[in-house]
């Protein structure tokens, strides 16, 4: 996730650009540039670290035009760097990007073949080459921007300005979002409305698939095919607090709406959508890595810890390796037996969490070899491992994790299929067939976010609960753990997950009438030895929330059903986990806490 700004206008630009910047600079915050017209030539500033360092880079050397495009960036391809920040340039060319380019390598490949150099390591700078190859050749802007889309693979977000034209910018969409912004004698056009709201509130949301042509006199917009679209703008009427949370009450919620976009992200450039099969180069870990792996060991805590469960489980079904998931807060402090031949996982959204770095650490000092599956690029336990992972879910802003969550439930599907292709304990039909249905999930997912207000009912029903239990076996035994991490982080009601098969020893006890008892019933492996567990807690009048798949699952036994759609029992926990971060959400709405900064709680946790 990057965000993109682009201004044709009157006023000097550059002071719009960054201020635009600094309302998106929730998308992404490693680094920031401009590129501004001057009427005579193209003026490229950029600068690593957050938005001021461009900021005081812009008042010791302003720029001044009319017309220009920014970018804040959040790292995908190349760590966080000044030679790797927006724009990228190529001849006459400057280009800003949000997304993925999904078959960059293969283009890189050709590009260099024909004498093109690179100065960064991202994907986007192959975009600014292809438009300066195509204008140099003699296409307008517009259609060098149009050639170039023809031969990209992924999503994108593009605004792209040249030197020979000093009022006119061409902005592209496909998967990452852009709007314009039209006023009086301006254009502009952003990742996120609230970094247009000061110039304009009346917004064209481009669609995929197309491009636009903007100046001072309005928009043109095709289809990449050609057809001429003609849209008229829609009056945005949000406040500029509401806009920053995209009209969301707060950065949960938005988050976990982002869900179904972040699994797509995730798995984008490592599983190919046309025939559905994994692409290992993107994934971080060799064939050769894996031949040497005696046992998987995954460190974590919190919600990572939860996500690394579930990667623990699935390694050892679909992989068939020994795999063990630990606390990274308790390892280092019992002189843990691990070195060569182990593969320790290190699973974290910050990348940056005090116990899971020093518990790597350890982990490499005695010789085991470290994946990181973080979601921060350049991060501390990036930079410290043999190898990374990357779940691309952006920046998560509340403190309660829900798109990094499942990002890491599908970055470590992923690494437990690949893992089961290289030692062949998973048949190619297997493989197949698992990722047919990977990526249906995100629609699935969006399907789960659908029933939001039904699942706000529930919340209210359980409001003044001062307990909860969360249950379930198998993967959901990680997801009914999270389930209550959730709840009590954020809403301060006492909740605890438990393994189904553990209540008749000890839990049961607790339950009564107004116990709230959330039970995780998919049609898995599990479901019959879970049903009885429900049955031992209707038989002391507990109150059942269901997760179901199949309504009939839970009649007579529920007092509310939460729906699921049926899938593949590996990718159960991506959609049980959605009803439950939502009712956490609504019941902590409700009680109305401060949900996206809960008392005692930090972000990162740098401390051990
Ligand atoms: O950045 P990390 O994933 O390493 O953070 C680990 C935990 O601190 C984090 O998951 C925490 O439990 C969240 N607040 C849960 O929502």
């Amino acid at each position: 996730m990057c965000g993109i700004i682009g201004y044709v206008g009157n006023e000097e630009c550059a002071p719009i650009l960054l201020e635009g910047l600094r309302r998106l600079e929730y998308r992404g915050y490693d680094s920031a540039g401009v590129a501004v017209h001057d009427g005579t030539q193209l003026n490229v500033r950029r600068a690593a670290g957050k938005l001021t360092a461009l900021g005081d880079s812009l008042a010791r050397s302003p720029v001044h035009g009319t017309t220009g495009i920014g970018h804040t960036r959040w790292a995908t391809h190349g760590k966080p760097a000044e030679r790797n920040a927006h724009p990228h340039v190529s001849g006459d060319i400057a280009v800003v990007h949000n997304g993925i380019i999904e078959n960059h390598v293969e283009l890189k490949h050709a590009l260099r073949a024909k004498g093109r150099e690179f100065l960064s390591d991202t994907d986007t700078e192959i975009v600014a080459h292809l438009v300066d190859i195509e204008t140099t050749a003699g296409a307008t802007l517009f259609e060098a921007v149009r050639a170039t889309l023809k031969q990209l693979r992924g999503a994108y977000a593009i605004a792209v300005i040249s030197k020979r034209d000093a009022h006119t910018l061409v902005l592209a969409k496909n998967a990452s979002p852009l709007v314009l912004g039209v006023g009086d004698g301006v254009m502009l056009a952003a990742s996120d409305v609230p970094a247009l709201l000061a110039h304009s509130r009346d917004v064209i949301f481009l669609e995929d698939g197309e491009l636009a042509e903007i100046t001072r006199e309005g928009a043109r917009i095709e289809t990449l095919a050609g057809a001429k679209v003609e849209r008229a703008p829609v009056r945005i009427t949000w406040s500029l607090m509401q806009a920053e949370r995209g009209g969301y009450k707060h950065f949960m919620l938005k988050e976990i709406h982002e869900q179904p976009r972040a699994i797509e992200d995730t798995l984008r450039g490592r599983v190919s959508w046309e025939d559905a099969s994994l692409e290992p180069a993107e994934m971080g870990i060799s064939a050769a890595d894996v031949a040497g792996i005696r046992r998987v060991v995954f460190l974590a805590c919190g919600t990572s810890f939860h996500a690394a469960l579930h990667g623990r489980y699935l390694l050892e079904g679909l992989a068939r390796v020994p795999a063990v998931a630990e606390l990274a807060s308790e390892f280092r402090y019992r002189d843990p037996v691990i070195g060569a031949g182990d593969l320790v996982v290190a699973v974290s959204q910050s990348g940056e969490t005090a116990d899971t770095l020093a518990a790597a650490k350890e982990a490499k000092e005695r010789g085991a070899r470290i994946l990181a599956v973080v979601n921060v690029q350049g991060s501390a336990i990036a930079r410290m491992a043999h190898g990374t992972l990357y779940t691309h879910a952006g920046p998560e802003i509340g403190v309660a994790s829900t798109k990094c969550f499942t990002a890491q439930l599908a970055a470590l599907t992923m690494l437990a299929i690949h893992l089961g292709r290289c030692r062949d304990t998973l048949s190619a039909d297997r493989a197949g067939a698992l990722l047919r249905e990977f990526v249906q999930i995100p629609n699935k997912m969006r399907t789960v976010l659908e029933t939001a207000k039904h699942v706000e009912t529930v919340a209210r029903s359980i409001l003044h609960t001062r307990d909860a239990l969360f249950l379930g076996r198998g993967l959901s035994s990680a997801v009914a753990l999270e389930g209550a991490l959730k709840l009590k982080e954020i809403s301060y009601v006492h909740a605890e997950g438990y393994a189904g098969g553990e209540m008749k020893h000890g839990p049961l006890a607790l339950v009564d009438r107004d116990m709230p008892v959330v039970c995780l019933l998919p049609t898995d492996s599990t479901l019959e030895k879970m049903l009885s567990n429900v049955q031992e807690v209707r038989a002391r009048d507990g109150n059942v929330i269901a997760v179901v798949d199949d309504e009939t699952v839970a009649k007579d036994l529920a007092t509310h059903t939460l729906r699921i759609p049926p899938t593949l029992e590996p990718f159960t926990p991506l959609l049980s986990i959605v009803p439950l971060q939502l009712l956490s959400y609504y019941v902590a709405d409700l009680r109305g806490t401060d949900v996206d900064q809960p008392r005692n709680l930090a972000k990162t946790v740098t401390v051990e």
